[in-house]
Order: structure tokens, then C-alpha cells, then sequence
């Protein structure tokens, strides 16, 4: 559903006394830049904020989309879901997945300020803790670790009261949270009927869906209240919480509607090439401009177009290079290897209701009451995503995968798949049947064993770079996936929905052996959007990693990546708190290593 508005927007607005985008490269300051910052998403956005508190830095942030204002349903949480095949989306797809039955299912991508966090689902999920400990063991940096890093995550959080201002008692541990971040997070703003009929059916399966009263403790592990980066009825994105409140600095500039189509290879230090520079363009015929930088490029253009940007910039694979004739300036073969991505199935029954938010996606007239309510004050249904409460789960230990394969997941407290509870029909390749009320418990694979590629289509930044997540494509993902939807069925069956859940709808109802859940889940499963892992991080002197822990490209100088692509495992989680914390890390690491590194 997308709502129209009647209201002017112009592309560039003027925020505060001096602060504007630019969106002509044309039209930006002279001035030498210290650190020029690719990609204005989730990372990038607390990159620009950080580096720029420091006045004698003078920081450049180029951005591919627009401003976050185009799209007027960007603020609106229940909107969420309008917001892919729009302007501020890249619109990727990947190639046919042999493990979805040769289906080419859409990759969405944030193309706007806030980058995916602008159009993202707000989920706040901080992962558990060992998951944080693999990345410490696995890069050799203890920096990484829980201990270090949950002190960060919790200094990223301002907890508010959701939109309803309900009483949140026994939904969430307020004491763990953080009070005074950028990142306005929030318990559910509007309750949905729904929300107490999930818990009940969980109190009645404790054994196997115990509560868990904050899934963000750093132990995930149970059924609990979910939390999004919500503040006020309004969707924070690293737009609003990090970018917009540092614009009005003299030392920040961001430059809107701009493409980054190669870093430059501007020199040599020591034997070792240096990249302090970058190309940019507004369109594959506009003027290509170039621009050098004192001190870093920092590269924040996320899992898809980060590893593209330094395969065009001669960093990657020699053999895939050549294909294209780039001249190789670093040999680093695991660039756009290792692509991680979650599985989502959305498993739907038709529930005995007298309401879902199916019947707001057929009635335009309640979309229209809900939507005036949330212009007039921020809340109602509009106030809140469709997603409910959220659960993290494991295989049993003596599941009989663990035979043939080593357990995927980082430790006891991390889970190997998630339940995602929303009061209406959901599907990636059926519609909304005209009639009927319905509820969804998705099943979304968490720690997948399947590893994929993003690779170059040609030597244009202006092609689309195939991306293959190759979903589906393990023995354990298969078997994963089988008994999560197993697991959503006995949590359909409890007795404590005393009558609402009807029965299973579609594909679901006959899937009962083995083979017919793989053949369902093939047929029905796509991305939940959270790519990660392609220019992955490892120990200062290991050849199978891209970035070293201090998030520099291993072999360049000048140069660093920090968003999704670092992250060597997946986050059991919605990514982009981790992502954020990671950002705010490299941000200190940067802002110290400052005298040393130049
Ligand atoms: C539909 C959807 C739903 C999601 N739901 C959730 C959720 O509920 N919870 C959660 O935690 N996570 C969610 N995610 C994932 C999360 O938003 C991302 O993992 C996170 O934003 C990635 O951060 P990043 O910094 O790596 O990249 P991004 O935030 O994607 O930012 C990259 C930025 O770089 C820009 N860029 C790219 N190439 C260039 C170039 N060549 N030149 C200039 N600029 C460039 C892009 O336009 C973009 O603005 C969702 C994602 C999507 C797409
Ligand atoms: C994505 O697709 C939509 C719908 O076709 C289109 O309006 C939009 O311009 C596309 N986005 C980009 C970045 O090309
Ligand atoms: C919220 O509810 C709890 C338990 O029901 C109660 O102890 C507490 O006083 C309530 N808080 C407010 C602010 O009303
Ligand atoms: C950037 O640096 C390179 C190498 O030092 C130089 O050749 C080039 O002219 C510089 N470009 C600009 C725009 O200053
Ligand atoms: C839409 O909802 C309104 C308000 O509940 C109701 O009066 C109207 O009959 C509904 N329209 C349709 C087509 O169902
Ligand atoms: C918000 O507006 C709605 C109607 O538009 C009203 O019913 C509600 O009481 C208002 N809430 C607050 C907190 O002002
Ligand atoms: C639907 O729920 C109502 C109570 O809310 C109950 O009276 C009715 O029997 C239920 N219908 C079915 C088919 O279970
Ligand atoms: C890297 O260093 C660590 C510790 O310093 C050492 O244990 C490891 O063997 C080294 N690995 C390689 C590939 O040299």
C-alpha cells in the first residue's frame, strides 16, 4: 500500500543556518577534505557525525541517492514496507538462487541518507554476546569482544516511551538499555491484538518457547516484546540520529545524487599502494570529477556496492579482474566472497479475528484514519511496525544434523533461527487472498552455513553487480530451515490461542514430510535484507580477510571499510545495531590512530 501525500518537498533543503546538501559536485566548497566518507547509510552516517565532531577534521560525505525527504512514508513506521522499488532503493535482484528453485527474488538496498536504515524495518536487535566473542577470537581483537562492545551498543541507545506511552513493566529490562544515545529506540507504540495471544500461547510451551523478557541482555534465547529504532511514533535512521544533527558543522559536507565510481590509486608509501583519492559522477554520461583527500577514504557503501567500489578500484581477485581488464593494484581474492545473508520464510494461518492489519491493506478508508492520526500526533497503528514480538531459537543438541556438520552458531546463548510474529497475511510470491484474516510466524535462518558472492558484470560502476546470496544452499540451511517451520507449527498448535489459529494456510497445510517442507520452504523463502561479509574482517596477518581490525584494506594505505561487508560471521540479529556499534568503534579507532597512521 502506498499512501500519496500532497506536500512540496524540494530536493535540497536548507536545515540550519549554513547547513545544505549539496547536489551538484559543481557547486561544493573548495576545500582540501581530511577524510572523505562513501556512502551515507548506517556506518557512514556515524562516521560523518564522529569524525566531524573533532573541528580540525574537514570531512566529505558523498552519497549515491537523495535526501531522506523525498519519500514522505520514510518516517512512518507501519510504512516500512512501501518503501523498496521506490527512488530511495538500488532495486537490486540477485541471480536465479538454485536453492529457491530458480527464483530471482528482489535485494533491496537503502539508496538514500540513512542508506538501508531509512527503509528498514527497524528492528533493534543487539545479537548475543557470542556472537561478539567469535568476532574477537576470529580477528584476534578483544576489542570486539561483549565486554568491550556492549558498553558501546548501550551508549548508541536513548530508550523512550513507545508512541502509546503504555506502561512497558514486564516487556523490557529498562536497566540494561542506554538513556542518552542518538538512537531513539522504543517497545511497541500501539499493541496489537495479536501481542497478549502470542505471549499466552508461549506461557503455554515454556519447555521449548520460554519468555524472555529483553531479547537484547545478550542472551537472545526465547520469546520476547520486540524493540525497533522507533522514538516518538518516528523511524530513527542514521539519517535523523547521526547525519542530520551534525550538519549544521562548518567542517562537514555532504554531497546528495552522487555515485563514487572508483577509488584512486594516488600513490605508493613504502612499497605499498596508497588510495587517498576518488572519482564520482552524477550519471553514467555526466562529468566524471576527482577529488583528493589528506588523510583517509573511507568506504561505506554497505555489503553490495563497498566490495563493487573496490573491485572497480583494482582491489579484489587478480583472475576476476582480469575478465574486465582492471589492472590489479592489490591481489585480496576474498573480496565480494563470503556474502552471509538470513533466510526468511513466512509461515501464515488464518486466525478467528474480527480485525487483522490485513484489513488495513484492503480498506483505504481505515489506511486513511490511521495515517491522518499519525500526521496529526504520531500515534495509532501507524506508529508502530507490522512486526510483533520476536522469538531466537536453537536446534536441539542431539539434532541429527550435528552427525556430519559442526554447530554454525557462535556459542550456547546464540540462536540458529528466529520466529517473527505479525498479525496479517505475508508472502514474497503469493498475494493477499481477498478474503480471510491471518497471522504470520516467519521462520528466518539465522546462522546459515551457505556462503555467496557479489561479482563484477563489467568494468561499468553503472551495472549492477550480480549478487548471489546462494540461499538454501546446505545441507544444515535445508535442515535448519525444515525444523524451524516444524517448531512454528507447535507453537501454532498450543493451546493457549484458545481457538484463534484456525488452521495453516496455503502450502503450508500439506507440507508435512521432509520433502514437502523443503519443496514449501524453496518455493516460499527469501531474503530478510541483512547482506554481510564481503570484505570481511580477520587477524592483522592472515591473507583470507579484506580489512584488518582496524578496519583498514589490507595492502592499501589510506584506506578503510567500515559497514556491513566487515562482519567475518553474520550477526544472529537484525544486523544494524551491530552495524552502528562497529561504526562507532572504527570511529575511535580512527580519530586515536590519527597522529600514528599519516
Ligand atoms: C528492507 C530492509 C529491511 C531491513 N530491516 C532491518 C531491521 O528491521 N533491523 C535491522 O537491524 N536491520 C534491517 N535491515 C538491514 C540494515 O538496514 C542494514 O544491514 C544496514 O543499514 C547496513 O548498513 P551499511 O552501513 O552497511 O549500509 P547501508 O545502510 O545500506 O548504506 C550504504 C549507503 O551507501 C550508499 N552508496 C552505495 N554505493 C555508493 C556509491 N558508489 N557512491 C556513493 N554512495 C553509495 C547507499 O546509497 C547507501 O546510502 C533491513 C534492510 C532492508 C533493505
Ligand atoms: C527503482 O524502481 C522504481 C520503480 O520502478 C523507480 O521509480 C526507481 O527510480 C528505481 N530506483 C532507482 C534507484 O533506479
Ligand atoms: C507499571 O506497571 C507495574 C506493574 O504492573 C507497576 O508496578 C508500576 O508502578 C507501573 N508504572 C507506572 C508508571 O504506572
Ligand atoms: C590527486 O593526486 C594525484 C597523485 O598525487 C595527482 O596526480 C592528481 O592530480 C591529484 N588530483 C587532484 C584533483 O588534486
Ligand atoms: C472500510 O472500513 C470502514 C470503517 O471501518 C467501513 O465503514 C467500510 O464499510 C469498509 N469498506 C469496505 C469496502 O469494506
Ligand atoms: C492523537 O490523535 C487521535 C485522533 O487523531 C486522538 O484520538 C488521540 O487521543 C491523540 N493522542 C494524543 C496522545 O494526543
Ligand atoms: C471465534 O472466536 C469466538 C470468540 O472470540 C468464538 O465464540 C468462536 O467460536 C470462534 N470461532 C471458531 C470457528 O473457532
Ligand atoms: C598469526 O599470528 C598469530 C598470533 O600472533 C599466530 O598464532 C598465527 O599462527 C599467525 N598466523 C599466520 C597465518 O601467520
Amino acid at each position: 500500500m502506498r499512501v500519496a501525500f500532497l506536500c512540496a518537498l524540494g530536493v535540497i533543503l536548507p536545515l540550519r543556518a549554513r547547513a545544505v546538501l549539496y547536489d551538484n559536485p559543481a557547486s561544493l566548497p573548495k576545500r582540501q577534505y581530511d577524510y572523505m566518507i562513501i556512502g551515507a547509510g548506517a556506518a557512514g552516517s556515524v562516521l560523518a557525525n564522529r569524525l566531524s565532531a573533532s573541528p580540525h577534521n574537514v570531512v566529505l560525505v558523498i552519497e549515491a541517492g537523495p535526501s531522506d525527504n523525498v519519500d514522505p512514508n520514510i518516517p512512518i513506521p507501519f510504512l516500512c514496507t512501501t518503501l523498496t522499488n521506490t527512488v530511495v532503493d538500488w532495486n537490486y535482484t540477485t541471480v536465479p538462487q538454485t536453492g529457491l528453485d530458480n527464483r530471482v527474488i528482489a535485494y533491496p538496498r537503502g539508496k538514500t541518507l540513512g542508506g538501508s536504515t531509512s527503509i528498514n524495518y527497524m528492528v533493534w536487535s543487539r545479537g548475543p554476546s557470542d556472537d561478539y566473542d567469535r568476532w574477537a577470537r576470529v580477528t584476534r581483537d578483544p576489542g570486539l569482544s561483549w565486554e568491550s562492545m556492549e558498553p558501546v551498543v548501550k551508549s548508541i541507545e536513548r530508550l523512550v516511551p513507545p508512541a502509546d506511552g503504555h506502561n512497558t513493566t514486564g516487556q523490557i529490562d529498562p536497566r540494561i538499555h542506554g538513556t542518552s544515545g542518538p538512537v531513539q529506540i522504543s517497545s511497541q507504540g500501539f499493541r496489537a491484538d495479536l501481542d497478549p495471544r502470542v505471549l499466552k500461547a508461549a506461557s503455554h510451551l515454556k519447555h521449548e518457547f520460554p519468555f524472555n523478557l529483553d531479547v537484547n541482555s545478550g542472551n537472545p534465547l526465547g520469546i520476547g516484546c520486540n524493540q525497533f529504532a522507533v522514538g516518538e511514533g518516528r523511524r530513527t535512521s542514521a539519517a535523523t540520529a547521526y547525519l542530520r544533527p551534525a550538519l549544521s558543522r562548518h567542517n562537514l559536507d555532504v554531497l546528495v545524487n552522487t555515485q563514487v565510481t572508483k577509488v584512486l590509486h594516488t600513490g605508493t608509501r613504502e612499497g605499498v599502494p596508497v588510495f587517498k583519492g576518488v572519482e564520482f559522477a552524477q550519471s553514467a554520461t555526466g562529468p566524471v570529477h576527482t577529488l583528493n583527500v589528506t588523510n583517509e577514504v573511507i568506504l561505506s557503501a554497505g555489503a553490495v556496492n563497498t566490495p563493487q567500489l573496490l573491485m572497480l578500484s583494482g582491489i579484489g581477485e587478480k583472475v576476476h579482474l582480469r575478465k574486465f581488464k582492471i589492472k590489479t593494484i592489490v591481489n585480496s581474492p576474498m573480496v565480494g566472497k563470503n556474502l552471509q545473508d538470513h533466510v526468511v520464510l513466512p509461515n501464515v494461518w488464518s486466525v478467528n479475528a474480527t480485525f487483522t492489519f490485513d484489513d488495513v491493506a484492503r480498506n483505504s478508508s481505515i489506511a486513511q484514519a490511521y495515517l491522518s492520526q499519525w500526521i496529526a500526533n504520531q500515534t495509532g497503528p501507524f506508529a508502530t511496525t507490522p512486526n510483533e514480538e520476536i522469538g531466537w531459537l536453537r536446534l536441539p543438541r542431539s539434532a541429527s544434523i550435528f552427525d556430519t556438520v559442526r554447530d554454525p552458531s557462535s556459542g550456547p546463548h546464540s540462536p540458529h533461527y528466529e520466529f517473527i510474529f505479525a498479525e496479517s497475511f505475508a508472502s514474497f510470491v503469493e498475494q493477499r487472498p481477498a478474503t480471510g484474516r491471518y497471522m504470520m510466524i516467519a521462520s528466518n535462518l539465522v546462522t546459515p552455513t551457505s556462503r555467496g558472492t557479489v561479482t563484477l558484470r563489467s568494468d561499468s560502476p553503472w551495472h549492477a553487480p550480480p549478487i548471489d546470496p546462494a540461499l538454501l544452499n546446505t545441507d544444515f540451511d535445508i535442515f535448519a530451515i525444515r525444523e524451524a517451520i516444524k517448531a512454528a507449527k507447535r507453537f501454532a498448535a498450543s493451546p493457549g490461542w484458545d481457538r484463534y489459529v484456525i488452521g495453516p494456510f496455503g502450502d503450508l497445510a500439506t507440507a508435512k514430510t521432509d520433502a514437502e517442507l523443503e519443496a514449501y520452504a524453496r518455493r516460499n523463502a527469501a531474503t530478510v535484507f541483512h547482506p554481510v561479509g564481503t570484505a570481511a574482517m580477520g587477524p592483522e596477518n592472515s591473507s583470507s580477510s579484506v580489512v584488518d581490525p582496524h578496519f583498514v584494506v589490507k595492502g592499501a594505505v589510506g584506506l578503510r571499510v567500515v559497514d556491513a561487508s566487515v562482519f567475518p560471521f553474520i550477526p544472529a540479529a537484525h544486523p544494524q545495531a551491530a552495524i552502528y556499534a562497529f561504526a562507532e568503534r572504527a570511529a575511535s579507532l580512527i580519530l586515536s590512530s590519527k597522529l600514528s597512521s599519516y
